[in-house]
């Protein structure tokens, strides 16, 4: 496994892959791997002649008073699991690499950024859409790999490849769970384990969702206000957002009557986890 970190010294080896006709599939990642992570490449390596990874904890995502310096980082670790998961190359550029002096030029989706996570961190997305954009320029990869823990980024990121006529395929992949039920995140480890405990809230709530939905409900109102009753009964949990919301425009929704996104973000002291559930109709 080749560890790169030069951008320019990427691009000029994926370049040459690609001329070679291999087909690259890329896993872009902040590092702190856990089972989601290397479920995505997994999949990399079962479609793909190469898999090159990207560890980045990408700065301009952040928010000021954002968790940018206490994000998990776990460099070796990460490149150990990444050579036993079958990974050939692992991009682990600086911030100064990516965003040298004068660096001046960012992507923005408008839409689908507004809500939900776009609403509670603004410019996060632009954070993302502009690395993103970068890493699909240095590595030219026929597929990208996301999950689906980060829907909304998900979205954001279909977006900007069908409008910018980006040549690559996004893969989706299932937010990967502990056996609680709580969806695998490299924010986790920083729970406290009374926190870690309340944090199956989130969960809790998708399952609320889906039975009631199950058994006939309807009205958007109604789910959102038990979920907001159940998480407000949680006494170390704080809710961000929580939305019922159209899978493709990301638009809250009055009522369920078709495929619908129900997206929550919940705070545990400085730890803010998201979830989120696609509720299909019965
Ligand atoms: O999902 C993440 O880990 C990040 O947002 C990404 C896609 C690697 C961009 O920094």
């Amino acid at each position: 496994m080749r560890v790169i970190d030069e951008p320019p010294s990427v691009q000029r080896q994926c370049t040459s892959l690609r001329r070679e006709g291999k087909t690259i599939g890329l896993v872009p990642t902040m590092g702190a791997f856990h089972e989601g992570h290397l479920s995505l490449m997994r999949s990399a390596r079962a479609e793909n002649d190469v898999v090159v990874v990207t560890i980045f904890v990408n700065p301009i995502q952040f928010g000021r008073g954002e968790d940018f310096d206490s994000y998990p980082r776990d460099l070796q670790g990460d490149l150990a699991q990444a050579e036993r998961t079958g990974v050939d190359l692992v991009f682990t550029p600086s911030a100064e690499a990516i965003y040298p002096k004068g660096f001046q030029t960012y992507v923005d989706v408008i839409e689908l950024t507004e809500g939900l996570c776009g609403a509670s961190r603004p410019g996060h997305f632009r954070g993302v859409t502009t690395i993103v954009t970068k890493l699909f320029n240095l590595i030219r990869p026929h597929r990208a790999y996301f999950g689906q823990k980060d829907y909304q980024q998900s979205a954001v990121v279909r977006r900007l490849v069908d409008d910018l006529n980006l040549d690559l395929d996004i893969v989706l992949l299932p937010t990967v769970r502990e056996a609680d039920g709580l969806a695998m995140s490299s924010r986790n480890v920083r729970l406290t384990p009374p926190q870690r405990r309340a944090a199956c809230v989130l969960h809790a709530s998708l399952r609320l969702a889906e039975e009631r939905v199950s058994v006939g409900e309807r009205s958007a109102k109604a789910i959102l206000d038990e979920i907001r009753a159940m998480i407000e009964a949680e006494p170390l949990a704080r809710l961000d957002y929580v939305a019922l919301c159209d899978p493709e425009t990301l638009k809250p929704l009055d009522r369920i009557e078709g495929p619908t996104l129900l997206a929550l973000a919940v705070r545990f002291g400085g730890t803010r986890l998201i979830d989120n559930s696609l509720i299909r109709l019965p």
